[in-house]
């Protein structure tokens, strides 16, 4: 059953408005979206061609100031899973570790993370400790929509996880 939740309700119990504060000394800072980062979030989705509306509290945004948003992350919530879905970094922002910042700040959240990656986005998933998993461990929603996406042949979609050591945080 897909559970709706915040970030900051999924952190069961973390300060999650701590740990963005102590964030701020960076020149772009990571911060939870609010609504009006909702134009934004459009715009890096249209760069990928993605569609779809997020309520904003399941969204970590980079703001990049005058610039705009650098990129945002999503976390999915279904069963006693966290998926990430998406995670975008703007074409004029990639391969400067900025991902690597949104998926670091979410794995001092979450113990457990999946992701169906895009296969262009193996590498870098593999780079930051995800391993391939079998598609019977995906949630048959998300398994059905990857099936009929028009895209699935030029995506060729890997699904992977990362397990951290519990800290006591897990849903599961
Ligand atoms: C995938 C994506 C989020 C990566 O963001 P990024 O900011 O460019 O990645 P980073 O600079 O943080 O890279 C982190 C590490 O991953 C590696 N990496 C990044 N993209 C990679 C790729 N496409 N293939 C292989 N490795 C990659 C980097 O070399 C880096 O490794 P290092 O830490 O050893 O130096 C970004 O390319 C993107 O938004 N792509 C389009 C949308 C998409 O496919 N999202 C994923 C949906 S599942």
């Amino acid at each position: 059953m897909r559970a709706e939740m915040t970030i900051k309700r999924a952190a069961s119990g973390v300060d999650f408005s701590r740990r963005i504060a102590q964030n701020q000394k960076d020149s772009m800072p990571v911060r939870q979206a609010n609504p009006d980062d909702a134009r934004g979030i459009e715009a890096l989705m249209e760069e990928y061609d993605m569609v779809g509306s997020f309520d904003y509290q399941q969204c970590l945004v980079i703001d990049a100031g005058a610039a705009g948003l650098a990129g945002f992350a999503r976390m999915d919530c279904v069963g006693n899973r966290f998926y990430i879905r998406p995670i975008i970094i703007s074409t004029r922002f990639q391969r400067q570790g900025l991902g690597k910042l949104l998926v670091e700040y979410l794995l001092s959240i979450f113990d457990d993370i999946t992701v169906i990656a895009r296969g262009s986005a193996e590498g870098f998933y593999r780079a930051l400790g995800f391993s391939p998993i079998g598609w019977e461990q995906i949630d048959e929603d998300f398994c059905r929509e990857c099936q009929f996406c028009p895209d699935l042949t030029d995506c060729i979609p890997v699904p992977m996880r990362i397990i951290q050591p519990t800290r006591g945080r897990s849903l599961v």
